[in-house]
């Protein structure tokens, strides 16, 4: 009976609620991604944010530029094996395709300009440096970044305008977190872009070049998601805030006018242990059990009635720097999507 409704128009109409998976750090299958799509439909998710792009592996296949699979998409372990894989433009299209008869939106997420490695490894002009490096295979914050010039915005042009050829859908993701921009200060195209632009901070640098970005996006009719670090300076009320960390980029955003959405990595992340009898992978890891995120409240008292209208609903997180395989990925998943699936449909301001 609702076989003609179109996911586009009907998501929309909904709470955003999506649900993320990093594909970048660990490489999952085409099935294994329709699983994973099922499942979201399962548990009330409207959107799968996909993380194509990181510093251990690009995942997506440009035609435009070949290495960014070919080297970007391989690395090297701790005992000399080859570890990798990529999507091609069929697999991509297979999925999308997929998604939309499960009434899933996917937003692809193209991350710039830090945790971008293994773009750098492909192509070692994007850097300030231009320095040869190897696609990581450690976890970490890198601090080699793409470069803010006109060569690597006319990349980034490119890239993304190949993304939307891919993607139908809506949103698009553009990154923009944990951004380390010590190569920038002493660059002559930085040095002058402050110049002629009126710029005196780094993030301010991060917000013009992104935002040169976004608008080129929001061109092609697409509304553009960033992380919320993008708030730690002046910003575009057009762009759509994600919050990551406590609340606070998200009431920035929120009183600032932006839509927002929610995603505390104190309740949303779903790599972190759900509970005390499970061992942390790494010691800063906070425990997140089942009974926290139903305590959810993505609202804040610190916002009028309006401007929580503002926060369009939210978002879990699976990163995968320590879910090596499905058996992993499952266990991580559930319960706790159920969990936050609920709270994300039922939740009311
Ligand atoms: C993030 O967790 N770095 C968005």
């Amino acid at each position: 009976m609702f076989g003609n409704i179109n996911a586009q128009t009907t998501n929309h109409a909904f709470p955003f609620r999506s649900m993320h998976l990093d594909v970048s750090r660990h490489f999952f299958s085409v099935p294994l991604i329709k699983e994973y799509i099922d499942s979201l439909a399962a548990n009330n998710f409207n959107y799968f944010h996909w993380h194509l792009t990181d510093d251990q592996g690009w995942r997506i296949e440009i035609k435009a530029y070949p290495l960014l699979t070919k080297t970007g998409a391989w690395r090297k372990e701790k005992d000399n094996t080859i570890y990798g894989g990529f999507y091609s433009s069929e697999d991509i299209k297979e999925i999308v395709d997929y998604a939309l008869k499960k009434n899933i939106e996917i937003i692809p997420e193209i991350d710039f300009p830090g945790h971008c490695s293994a773009a750098i490894a492909a192509y070692p002009w994007l850097s300030c440096s231009e320095e040869a490096i190897e696609v990581p295979a450690k976890p970490g914050i890198y601090k080699t970044i793409l470069c803010p010039t006109d060569t690597v915005k006319s990349f980034l042009k490119i890239v993304f305008n190949e993304i939307c050829g891919m993607f139908s859908g809506k949103y698009i993701h553009i990154g923009g977190d944990e951004v380390p921009k010590k190569s920038w200060r002493k660059n002559k195209s930085v040095k002058r872009m402050m110049l002629e632009n009126n710029l005196h901070s780094m993030q301010q640098v991060q917000n013009y070049w992104m935002n040169d970005i976004a608008t080129f996006l929001q061109r092609k009719g697409k509304s553009v998601i960033v992380w919320g670090e993008v708030t730690r300076s002046a910003f575009s009320k057009n762009l759509i805030i994600m919050s990551w960390r406590a609340k606070h980029a998200g009431i920035r955003a929120a009183k600032n006018g932006n839509k927002v959405i929610m995603a505390s990595r104190f309740y949303c992340y779903f790599d972190y242990p759900a509970s005390r009898k499970e061992k942390k992978p790494v010691f800063f890891y906070p425990y997140l059990t089942n009974a926290k995120v139903s305590r959810y409240n993505l609202y804040s008292k610190r916002l009028t009635a309006e401007e929580n209208r503002n926060i369009i609903r939210g978002a879990g997180m699976l990163w995968t720097e320590y879910v090596t395989d499905t058996n992993r990925l499952w266990h991580q998943f559930s319960p706790r999507v159920g969990t936050l699936g609920k709270v994300l449909s039922t939740k009311c301001r």
